[in-house]
């Protein structure tokens, strides 16, 4: 029987590759491949890449494959001009929309109805790399992370970051939208402001930051379609296992709020 979700619902489903390296998993995840994915995996250069792309791609349909009476290995994706996956068949499975992030430790994947999401992860590494800030970074978030005092300037710099990219994969423009021409704000909650054009309008985005464990970041973009708030659920997992605990992102103590309940 398919998961309900609603028009206003965003769930995660988060996976750490070190739980699911064993060769059993990885022949399970292996087995949902379509050829191309497999002749894909099999041109990275280690083992761990190898990993972790089977590990995001069976993430992705074994996700997708709770929403509908799609087997995992059915789903067929297409991608737009900026490279943004959205699912291309079967057909009858629609509407369903998703996005992926992987890297260092983590891989996740968000789904909603119809609403447009982005999702990045990043392994928090000490110190960040601060010297990118100038370049990626707008006046006001330069100017509002060199207000805080200098041990909390890796927090906000991976705060901002992810949020920042979560925004951009919802817009599905990836990179061709400038990372300092749209502004990330904290306050209440987390706001996006355009510098540049009129793409941002922070009245139509729910931002969402937190810590997963001790060294990774999660931030989400979504775009509100008739208003209201998403109901945001995190979901740890080990896809093809018997493993899924849940839990619902908190409000994150020092790098803004974002708001979130669960039903579950
Ligand atoms: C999409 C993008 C913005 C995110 O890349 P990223 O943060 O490196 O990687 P993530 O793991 O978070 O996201 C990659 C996934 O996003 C999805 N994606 C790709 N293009 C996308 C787009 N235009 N819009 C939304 N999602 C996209 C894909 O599913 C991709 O994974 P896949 O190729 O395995 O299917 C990419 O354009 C990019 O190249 N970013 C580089 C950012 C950078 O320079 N970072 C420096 C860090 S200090």
């Amino acid at each position: 029987m398919p998961l309900n979700l609603g028009p206003r619902d965003a769930e995660v489903w988060y996976a750490w590759t070190a739980a699911c390296a064993e060769p059993s998993l990885q022949a399970a995840y292996d087995a949902v491949l379509e050829p191309h994915e497999r002749a894909a995996c099999a041109r990275f250069a280690t083992a761990a890449l190898r990993a972790e792309y089977r590990l995001t791609r069976a993430l992705c349909r074994t996700t997708l494959s709770r929403y509908a009476d799609v087997a995992p290995a059915d789903w067929r994706f297409r991608h737009n001009a900026q490279g943004r996956p959205e699912i291309a068949a079967p057909a009858g499975a629609l509407p369903l929309r998703f996005n992926l992030s992987h890297g260092r430790g983590l891989v996740a994947c968000v789904v909603t109805r119809t609403a447009d999401a982005g999702v990045d992860v990043e392994r928090i590494v000490v110190p960040a790399p601060l010297d990118l800030v100038a370049a990626y970074f707008s006046t006001d978030e330069q100017r509002a992370l060199q207000a805080l005092p200098a041990a909390q300037h890796d927090a906000r710099f991976y705060w901002l970051w992810t949020l920042k990219e979560a925004y951009i994969k919802a817009l599905g423009l990836g990179l061709q939208l400038p990372l300092d021409s749209f502004s990330i704000r904290d306050g209440q909650r987390i706001t996006v402001a355009s510098t540049a054009g009129a793409i941002a309008d922070d009245e139509k985005w729910q931002l969402f930051s937190t810590l997963l464990g001790q060294e990774h970041r999660l931030s989400l973009a979504l775009r509100r379609e008739q208003g209201g708030e998403f109901d945001i659920r995190l979901r740890e997992v080990v896809p093809r296992a018997d493993c899924c605990a849940s839990r619902v992102g908190e409000p994150d103590p020092g790098a803004g709020s974002g708001r979130s309940r669960t039903t579950s």
